[in-house]
């Protein structure tokens, strides 16, 4: 049987599955929808689109929450799902853990030592049949798929705004001199301009249309020039569907507090920042990964308030599964991956 070797990064909002050779396979939601408590009816983007139309009997459920796993029981029938079933088959062709299987999953770093663990134990306690099973530090993958140097001695800052996490991590020598994980990112965004639009139009929105308010309205940087979006909600008055005409003024002002407590820990990290190292990100900037740096301006914001250089990527929201791709198919990577079973848990 020929090996099969896959990198997982399960986010908060969307699970990226890398296979060895093949490149990045799946870019889905991270969501799962059972039926009676238990019963997997849909999964992923599939399951996304029943979110908050569901009625009773199915839950539409997120297995992580702030970057660790939050319920381990659906996150692993959706890993079984995705590599053994038909389904599996139907979402991402090559999808299948025989007994030669290896999976590098990643895992943030500024967390405690058993939601580590429990990443291990979700494809170890699994019905897949693996032959090693290794994690690698999110920000260091983070950093490889972004095109870093992570081996070298030189400091880089590297900052993903995800969905429920902004990771903010210093690295030098292929490891990490300092992380921060703050449970602050697209998702707050989103919270935040629900309860603005509830304030300031009485009207009840879901966060699927908040978030579309954010896609279109959002900004860094508070803009003169008044754009706006239209959003369906209920009237919290009336109790009826109505329609509101939102600004992008008033998203600004919804998202400001949380794009500042982000700059706030990012003068932070900033701060006690080892001089030598200080130097290196003067010279070089931060790199900025995740789906909400996609945020117009927000890399202008971060700049002005920082005076650094700012790096973007394309694909922000992959950069974390390229890295993991870039472990198995280097060999000079190879020490970045950690094998439990070898290492401190045991
Ligand atoms: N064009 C866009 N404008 C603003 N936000 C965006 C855009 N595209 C995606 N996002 C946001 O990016 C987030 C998803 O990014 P990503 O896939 O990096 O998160 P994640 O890895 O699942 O989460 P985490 O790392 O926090 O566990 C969502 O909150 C989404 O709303
Ligand atoms: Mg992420």
């Amino acid at each position: 049987m020929s090996e099969k070797i896959y990198g997982i990064d399960m986010g908060t909002n969307a699970i990226k599955i890398y296979q060895k050779g093949a490149g990045v396979i799946l870019h889905q939601k991270n969501m799962i929808a059972v039926v009676n408590k238990k019963d997997p009816l849909a999964l992923g983007d599939e399951a996304h689109s029943m979110y908050e139309k569901a009625p009773k009997n199915i839950q539409v459920k997120k297995p992580i929450i702030n970057g660790v796993i939050a319920d381990f029981t659906a996150m692993q029938m959706m890993i079984q799902m995705y590599f053994k079933s038909a389904y599996g088959k139907k979402l991402a062709e090559g999808l299948s853990a025989g007994g030669n299987s290896e999976f590098l999953i990643a895992v943030p770093t500024d967390v405690t030592e058993v939601e580590k663990r429990a990443f291990y134990d979700l494809i170890a306690s699994s019905t897949l049949k693996t032959k090693k099973i290794r994690l690698v530090e999110k920000p260091i993958a983070d950093a490889l798929g972004a095109g870093l140097d992570v081996m070298d001695a030189t400091g880089r800052l590297i900052v993903n705004i995800g969905a429920d996490t902004t990771e903010i991590s210093l690295i030098s020598l292929g490891g990490i001199v300092q992380s921060r994980l703050l449970k602050i990112g697209g998702t707050r965004f989103d919270e935040a301009i629900q309860q603005a639009v509830k304030k300031k139009h009485n009207l009840v929105i879901g966060m699927k249309s908040a978030e579309r308010l954010k896609m279109q309205l959002a900004s860094g940087i508070k803009e003169e020039e008044e754009k706006t979006f239209d959003v369906m909600g209920r009237n919290l008055i009336t109790g009826l569907p109505n329609r509101v005409t939102v600004t992008n003024h008033l998203i600004y002002e919804a998202m400001a507090e949380s794009m500042s407590s982000i700059i706030d820990s990012i003068k932070f990290i900033l701060e006690k920042t080892p001089p030598e190292l200080s130097m290196d990100i003067m010279h070089d900037g931060i790199c900025m990964t995740g789906g909400s740096t996609k945020i117009k301006n927000l890399d202008l914001l971060i700049q002005q308030e920082t005076g650094l250089s700012i790096m973007k990527m394309d694909e922000p929201e992959l950069t974390v599964v390229k890295g993991l791709g870039m472990i198995m198919e280097n060999p000079q990577y190879e020490r970045l991956a950690n094998s439990l079973q070898e290492s401190t848990f045991h």
